[in-house]
């Protein structure tokens, strides 16, 4: 039998605590601010904060509909489509990201992967050298090596990128 959407849920959410848990982690020595794609709720938002306490972390959001514990400060929000904060992030920030999350996807599977071929090139080229990327879509990546998944992670669920040189 099929998963039902309660299963994918889960594993969605579980995959989202295992692998930016793990990315924390792997990027403590890496030094840059850290990007949340798509606050939403503000539960990823509110989970990195918890488990990055002394990083910048800036939040990429058209439209700031968070739970009022998970709303970012405004100075840390870039508001609008990331088809154009993203490059002006770029311009601000250059490639100097050690951790970006990615969670901007809807519940149409071939509209996600879509916006996530086209988002790609300008999530890219804000990454620093050592940084990761973790992403709840398959991302489209040049120059990115896809990583293992850590434990407790599911596949097909999340993915995570690094970039090497
Ligand atoms: C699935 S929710 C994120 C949920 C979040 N990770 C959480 O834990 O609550 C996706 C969010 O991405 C935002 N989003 C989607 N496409 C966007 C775009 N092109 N530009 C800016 N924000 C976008 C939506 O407004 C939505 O709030």
């Amino acid at each position: 039998m099929s998963q039902s959407r309660l299963d994918l849920f889960v594993d969605r959410m579980v995959s989202q605590r295992a692998c930016l848990d793990y990315a924390a982690a792997a990027i403590a020595d890496v030094p840059g601010p850290v990007f949340e794609l798509g606050l939403g709720n503000g539960r990823t938002y509110h989970h990195m904060c918890h488990i990055m306490p002394t990083r910048d972390i800036f939040v990429f959001e058209r439209a700031i509909a968070s739970h009022p514990d998970s709303t970012p400060p405004e100075g840390q929000v870039l508001l609008g489509d990331v088809y154009d904060t993203l490059p002006q992030a770029l311009e601000r920030f250059g490639p100097t990201a050690a951790l970006i999350h990615a969670d901007l996807g809807g519940h149409d599977r071939v509209k996600n992967d879509i916006f996530a071929r086209n988002v790609s090139p300008l999530v890219e080229p804000l990454l620093a050298v050592g940084g990761l990327m973790v992403a709840s879509d398959r991302m489209y990546f040049e120059g990115l090596v896809e990583q293992p998944l850590p434990e407790g992670a599911v596949l097909g669920r999340c993915f995570i990128y690094k970039r090497v040189a």
